[in-house]
């Protein structure tokens, strides 16, 4: 092989992470070969042997990967050759490193997905545990990033954590795709030799096992689920660091960021900076990416197996790192958060926020809902045009706009209220958000 062909086609340098995977399935697929009778029980037994020195030298930092073995899989036989000899010749029979290298994804998979699952549902506990920190205090809440109605924080919070409870069921929809045993498909057709499908899914923990050995062979499905998982998920706290990044801003000045998970200006000595939402923000795209990068490889390939399928694991891996290490810092910083809760107040009560609640007082009075949004509308314009806040009206000045008006009204106008008169469920009530974290409590995760 061309010197140049060898380093092009290689991918020991990464794929060497799968390392605990392809011994583990090599062991099964060993033990089923001594049960079948195709190869003795004492060759079973020395493969083992051999596969678990292995595995320790590699775990210790003794194992030498040389460049000459272009994956990980070859890399595991020769040394194994290389220690019981003829035996290990004997291991490669009735596979393919075609089944051999699914298998390892989906055994990798399903790691990387429980290891996923915690971490969102060690955020999740956090976001609620700052929500009843924060049950009393008031945001305003935004569409368009303006000021629209005045909400709980606490209810911001807990949108957060609806989200993240979907990306956990996302991850967990996932593995029950993950969790099904390519192995014995061999190269794209099965094999002759007699195997014991079953037998290896049953060593393996794998419910089931795949059905058709063309489509084992060649699916990365998975994997492109997984990916699309992380990519969301990553939205998610995309959207929410962009928040923290306008929210620490001076002019915002509604939360306050621990000195641990701030950084400085080398220039500036006054600044705060929030690089790690900004940097979890920026890794999305890197995440978006990545999965991009693999429905591109995906779309062009003839059945079976193709070597383009050799590029799906550095995509995969890096969404991987990128996803953990995001919810790990992001965890962190969300828990150590200190919002500004007067000045939140203060926002939330200027700026009309509670016009709403006004017309629909109105509406409490009879008036349909269209005349009482025109009625208010032009309140707004009065008091806009006087530089006035609504706490600042007259009794006799509303009435010029509704003359029913009575002192009833001025209740409208309390930002501190206005929340608590969305009672419906999904509302931002106090009660409403008490009963979500109650039910929340009482589910679990589940
Ligand atoms: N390193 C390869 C991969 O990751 C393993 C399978 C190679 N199969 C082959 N027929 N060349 O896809």
């Amino acid at each position: 092989m061309d010197s140049r062909v060898e380093d092009f086609t290689a991918s020991i340098h990464f794929d060497r992470r799968l390392y605990r995977y392809d011994i583990e399935g090599s062991m099964a697929h060993a033990a089923m070969l001594a049960k079948q009778g195709v190869i003795t029980p004492e060759e079973g037994e020395s493969i083992v042997t051999g596969l678990r020195s292995i595995l320790e030298d590699i775990e210790r930092g003794d194992f030498e990967f040389r460049p000459e073995h272009e994956d990980i899989h070859m890399a595991v036989e020769a040394a194994l050759v290389d220690r019981i000899g003829d035996a290990g010749e004997k291991l490669h029979t009735g596979r393919s490193r075609n089944d051999q290298v699914a298998l390892d994804i989906r055994l990798f998979l399903r790691d990387e997905i429980a290891a996923a699952v915690k971490r969102l549902e060690k955020l999740m506990e956090t976001l609620v545990q700052k929500a009843e920190e924060e049950i009393d205090t008031i945001m305003p809440g935004f569409t368009h990033l303006q000021k629209a109605q005045p909400v709980r924080l606490s209810h911001y919070l807990l949108a957060y954590r609806e989200m993240f409870f979907r990306d956990r069921e996302r991850f967990l929809s996932c593995l029950e795709r993950v969790n099904v045993m390519p192995l014995g498909s061999a190269a794209l057709a099965g094999t002759s030799i007699p195997i014991d499908r079953a037998f290896v899914a049953e060593l393996l923990n794998f419910p089931r096992l795949s059905a058709n050995s063309m489509d084992a062979v060649s699916d990365r499905d998975c994997a492109a689920e997984f990916m699309f998982a992380a990519a969301l998920t990553m939205a998610h706290l995309s959207r929410f660091c962009e928040d923290l990044v306008i929210w620490t801003s001076d002019q915002f000045g509604f939360v306050e960021m621990a000195d641990s998970f701030s950084t400085g200006s080398s220039l500036m000595p006054q600044k705060k900076n929030p690089d790690v939402a900004e940097l979890v923000r920026g890794k999305t795209g890197r995440v978006y990416g990545n999965l991009v990068s693999l429905l591109t490889i995906l779309k062009g390939l003839p059945m079976t197996y193709n070597r383009d399928l050799q590029e799906d694991k550095e995509a995969l891996f890096d969404t991987v790192d990128t996803l953990s290490s995001s919810l790990e810092v992001f965890e962190g910083m969300v828990a150590t958060l200190v919002f500004n809760r007067d000045r939140m107040l203060e926002e939330a009560a200027a700026g009309y926020t509670t016009a709403t609640d006004l017309a629909e007082y109105l509406v409490t009075r009879g008036v349909p809902f269209r005349s009482a949004h025109h009625i208010v509308g032009r309140l707004v314009g009065y008091c806009i045009e006087r530089n006035i806040d609504f706490s600042d009206l007259e009794l006799n000045e509303i009435r010029r706009f509704y003359p029913p008006a009575d002192e009833s009204i001025f209740n409208c106008f309390s930002v501190e209220a206005s929340p608590d008169r969305r009672t419906a469920v999904g509302g931002t009530a106090r009660s409403a958000i008490l009963q979500r974290i109650r039910e929340i409590k009482e589910a679990g995760h589940e």
